[in-house]
């Protein structure tokens, strides 16, 4: 560790010498964090408020000065005093999900149409609730016996931050509820007004502390201080709109509910609306955008819910989103500015991606300075499919562009403004080698994405592998974010150039003579919580494996998926180890999986099959204890762990709807009959699938068996 030296604190900053400079960073970082613990914690302020703020601007003119000397733990990163690190993990008894998102009405329209169809109504009309979509934070608020006993964030969905103290001081939400269910989660929306918003960034900016882009992150900084007495002091908002586990049902329908919560002592929003189809729910839509911008908070789209909660329970849920719900959002945000360059990065697959370098500007209250190009052919003009777009005008560096952004995606480059085109701008020519370690860059057949050839051996790949490796949903190591693989990848004495380098590390360093706890940056205690962050992700569950693996085309959902169809990693292993593409029985059994198809399976068959990757894969796993995966909430259902077959024509409910209700159970739902079917439901018109049940003399049970098997009337 850096002691301060005590002769740099009186250096003006413009004399400083880079090891002053360093040094200094490192008083005032220590400095500040004991002021900020003096105040917040204790309750006892050592310095005077002129002092603290001199400290705080002389930090930020050092690290001006001396970019590369900003550290981890700059003070000028940290709001108010407590650093978010410690807060308690929370695992929701029912998950927190998102919604899917629509940007057309058509979308609103087809989203009916499959409501309708998979509840097998025809024509009859559905009706749903529209209320705004709030734009903050969802937490979820648990009281028993009418009290609030614990506040958590979403999370990952199903292990959120237990936030219990901050959320106790936030005006909207009551400690006590009278004739309530005796267990009840409310979930809903802490958000911040504009008024607060902007209140709060003159507070901060004055104080010389961290000023927040816009008012969710004002909201979500707010909330995730350590010290629930900062919450206390930030104006923060509720809206409730959904619940999770609940002794006794709030009401028979969305709207019933909503009112129930209001009764109970929630905001909930005045603008919610029950719409009998969609050109209501359109027309409530439009009624809502003209509001928008007198709400005096931010709202980001409109949501609709199926108001019948029966029909919502049949409607049941995707993997990560439920079908009877939808947010249509509204059009993105605009602005024009300059293209000064393009670059090209290169992500954990290899891909190419062209980014936009632009002059700053502000697009609905965020500064954007990068946006995606997507591909080569969308710079030239074109779409994947090779149809023009734009016109056919292509994008070049100095062009006038216009910039979008939708929600939280990265902002894009739309459309050029070829009047105000520089005379010698160049048509972009995009490069066929790879920038980083000049391998060659290819475009095969159908992909509108070019690839480096490099693999393994491409530093960019391979460091974006890690990072992807550390992310959030995948091995999430506290201490080991993308700063830290980046400087590992690079580090001669204690290097990680693979996932499985990770779990080696502390192994490695107590052989080497230069130890970590020694480096500048580091201490005993920094080098020791690093080591063991990383002992505790040894144990780790199947789908977080999986998904960290960063194969093309599996992501979070599609890892659980296969978690949850395979139960462990041997037999995950064993199968993709067996499974050849385009034939035989673990490639047909892997694409049975419901949300699989050929191109994820044949993506993940193709990893598992490459000598360089497979062999990482395996020197990873030989590091690591991998839990089978527990299949959620199908654990006493008579048909968990079945293999069923549907046949013939089903007169009470659509074929997804069989599919889906059998598959929350926990069976397995097949195509064809085989050896390995346990049950066959068989209705009118059964044909060749019955009579090859029969042959197996495998079990066959009309539709309402099935009803009856699987208790429901
Ligand atoms: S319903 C199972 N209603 O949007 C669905 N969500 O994209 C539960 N949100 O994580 C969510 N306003 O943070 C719902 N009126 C509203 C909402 C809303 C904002 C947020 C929420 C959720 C995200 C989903």
């Amino acid at each position: 560790m850096h002691q301060g030296d005590a002769a740099t604190d009186g250096i003006a900053v413009a004399d400083l010498t880079e090891d002053q400079a360093r040094a200094e960073l490192a008083r005032l970082a220590a400095a500040i964090a004991r002021a900020n613990a003096a105040y917040h914690t204790e309750d006892a302020p050592e310095i005077s408020d002129a002092e603290y703020d001199a400290m705080k601007v002389r930090n930020a003119e050092i690290e001006q000065l001396f970019p590369h000397l900003k550290r981890a733990d700059s003070p000028s990163d940290v709001v108010g005093g407590a650093v978010a690190e410690g807060f308690a993990k929370v695992t929701h008894e029912v998950r927190m999900l998102s919604l899917a998102n629509a940007f057309d009405d058509d979308s609103i329209h087809d989203f009916d149409d499959q409501v309708r169809r998979f509840l097998g109504l025809g024509d009859e009309v559905v009706s749903y609730t529209a209320e705004p979509k709030i734009d903050g934070l969802s937490v979820s608020l648990r009281y028993e016996g009418g009290r609030l006993v614990q506040a958590a964030t979403r999370g990952d969905g199903s292990v959120g931050e237990n936030v219990t103290a901050n959320v106790r001081t936030i005006d909207d939400i009551p400690h006590v509820l009278n004739e309530a269910p005796d267990v009840l989660e409310v979930r809903g929306e802490i958000y911040m007004s504009h008024a607060d918003f902007a209140a709060l960034n003159e507070r901060q900016e004055n104080a010389g502390g961290k000023t927040f882009a816009n008012p969710r992150n004002a909201a979500a900084g707010s909330l995730r201080q350590l010290d629930a007495s900062i919450t206390r002091d930030r104006p923060l908002m509720f809206f409730a709109y959904a619940w999770g586990t609940h002794s006794e049902p709030l009401a028979d329908t969305q709207m019933g509910a909503i009112e129930r919560l209001r009764q109970l002592g929630f905001q909930t929003n005045r603008l919610t609306a029950l719409c009998k189809g969609p050109a209501a729910m359109l027309a409530r839509y439009r009624e809502i955008e003209l509001q928008r911008a007198t709400l005096g908070y931010d709202i980001d789209g409109v949501v609709y819910k199926v108001n019948d909660l029966s029909l919502q329970r049949r409607l049941g849920y995707r993997s990560t989103t439920p079908r009877w719900a939808i947010a249509h959002k509204f059009p993105a945000e605009l602005a024009w500015t300059r293209l000064e360059a393009i670059d090209i990065q290169v992500g954990r697959t290899g891909a190419l991606s062209p980014v936009a370098r632009l002059k700053p500007v502000t697009v609905g209250g965020v500064v954007v300075s990068n946006a995606t190009l997507h591909n080569e052919d969308y710079i030239a003009g074109r779409d994947s499919r090779g149809q023009v777009i734009r016109g056919g005008k292509d994008i070049r560096v100095g062009d006038w562009v216009q910039v979008y952004r939708a929600g939280d995606v990265i902002p894009k480059v739309a459309d050029v403004d070829l009047s105000k085109r520089p005379e010698a701008a160049e048509p972009y020519v995009f490069p066929s080698v790879c920038p980083e370690c000049g391998s060659e860059a290819v475009r095969e057949a159908g992909d509108a994405v070019r690839r480096c050839t490099g693999g393994m051996i491409c530093p960019a790949q391979a460091v974006e592998k890690l990072k992807h490796f550390v992310s959030r949903g995948a091995f999430d190591i506290e201490g080991l974010g993308a700063k830290q693989v980046e400087m590992f990848y690079h580090d001669d004495q204690l290097p990680i150039k693979e996932p499985a380098d990770i779990f080696t590390l502390s192994r490695r360093d107590a052989a080497n003579l230069s130890k970590l706890k020694n480096r500048e940056g580091w201490g005993d205690k920094s080098a020791g919580n690093l080591f063991a962050s990383i002992e505790e992700r040894r144990v780790i569950p199947l789908n977080r494996v999986i998904f960290a693996l960063g194969i093309r085309h599996v992501g979070e959902s599609a890892s659980a998926l296969l978690a949850g169809h395979y139960g462990s990693w041997a037999a995950f292993e064993g199968a993709m180890t067996r499974a050849e593409i385009g034939a035989g029985p673990d490639w047909e059994e892997l694409l049975n999986i419901d949300g699989v198809g050929e191109v994820l399976a044949a993506s993940v068959v193709t990893t598992f099959h490459q000598g360089a990757e497979r062999a990482s894969i395996d020197r990873l796993v030989a590091e690591l204890d991998i839990e089978d995966a527990v299949r959620r909430g199908a654990v006493d259902s008579p048909v968990a762990g079945k293999t069923v077959v549907f046949t013939g024509t089903l007169e009470k409910m659509s074929r997804a709807e069989a599919k889906a209700r059998a598959e929350s159970l926990g069976a397995k739902v097949a195509g064809s009959v085989s050896a390995k079917t346990d049950l066959v439901i068989a209705g009118p018109g059964a044909g060749s699938k019955a009579k090859k049940a029969e042959e197996l003399g495998i079990e066959m049970i009309d539709e309402d068996g099935w009803l009856a098997l699987i208790g429901s009337p």
